[in-house]
């Protein structure tokens, strides 16, 4: 109703004044000594900005909206059952690119994403570092800083710029699968591959049009969330890597500019099989 896409408007505001506050606590974090430690595996990094960030996004979300459901990284990896219900629900990764963070390499985003009924409402991604706000809402389009996005309309994968990410789980033969999906694409050949450590800025590139798709296997809800609001608004087409309609627990994506280039990519790269985010333990 008239009155309920009123009230979603008014938790985008709130969305957007948290992402500033924690994007600010990102920086200054970043200048202080960090206390790394690892999740499932070595490379699996978590800080306690990780969890400090985290923390304060659901509790200020929280006090404004007391009967939200909320989805976050470091809740679910401590414990916490992640569960996408009809109920308004937040989706959340406080720092995207933790490893980038600790290694205070420029591309860190805060993400919130925000989906009642199952269905995305509105988006928004903080690129801490260099002050760059994405932001999409449905029906309302997708803006960066306050200008109007628009994908690549780019249609031939040899004249794309394709950006992916390995996760942190490098078993041999998912790396050789990644590799194989690697030499079909240099090969094609598309004008360049790019792996830049932030799968949400990453998803903002093929937003802004400054890259033409994005895939990756192994991602989670909350690295896909945000971004998938902001591409679809921006004119962009955001799937499964089967082809089908994007499932956000399913761990694996594909989103382009155009519909040929995810065809390619459906089509022609091989998935790598992560599980889903709702599985049970
Ligand atoms: C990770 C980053 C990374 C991607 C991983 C994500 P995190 O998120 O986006 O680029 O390869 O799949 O899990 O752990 O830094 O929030
Ligand atoms: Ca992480
Ligand atoms: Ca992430
Ligand atoms: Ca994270």
């Amino acid at each position: 109703s008239d009155m309920e896409a009123e009230s979603w408007a008014e938790c985008m505001d709130v969305a957007v004044k948290t992402a500033l506050r924690a994007g600010q606590m990102v920086r200054v974090s970043m200048m202080q000594e960090k206390r790394v430690s690892s999740k499932s595996t070595p490379t699996d990094l978590v800080t306690e900005a990780d969890q400090q960030v985290e923390e304060l996004i659901i509790s200020t979300l929280r006090e404004h909206f007391p009967s939200h459901r909320f989805i976050g990284e470091e809740s679910s990896a401590a414990g916490e059952k992640c569960i996408l219900t009809d109920n308004p629900t937040w989706i959340i990764d406080p720092i995207d690119g933790t490893c980038n963070f600790v290694h205070s390499f420029p591309m860190v985003a805060v993400s919130i994403g925000f989906a009642v009924k199952k269905q995305l409402e509105f988006g928004v991604i903080y690129h801490c570092l260099d002050g760059t706000l994405y932001t999409g809402r449905r029906s309302h389009g997708a803006f960066c800083n306050g200008v109007r996005l628009r994908v690549s309309k780019e249609k031939d994968v040899s004249k794309a710029l394709i950006l992916t990410e390995i996760g942190a789980k490098r078993e041999p033969h998912t790396l050789d699968i990644f590799l194989g999906n690697m030499k079909q694409l240099l090969s094609a050949p598309v004008h360049g591959v790019r792996i830049i450590g932030s799968s949400t800025l990453a998803l903002c590139q093929v937003a802004t049009g400054a890259a033409e798709a994005y895939y990756q296997y192994g991602l989670h809800c909350w690295d896909i969330a945000a971004a998938a609001i902001i591409i679809t608004e921006a004119g962009g087409c955001v799937i499964d890597t089967t082809g089908g309609p994007l499932d956000l627990m399913s761990r694996r994506v594909v989103a382009a500019g155009s519909q040929e280039i995810a065809d390619y990519i459906v089509q022609r790269l091989k998935p790598i099989n992560y599980g889903r985010d709702d599985d049970d333990p």
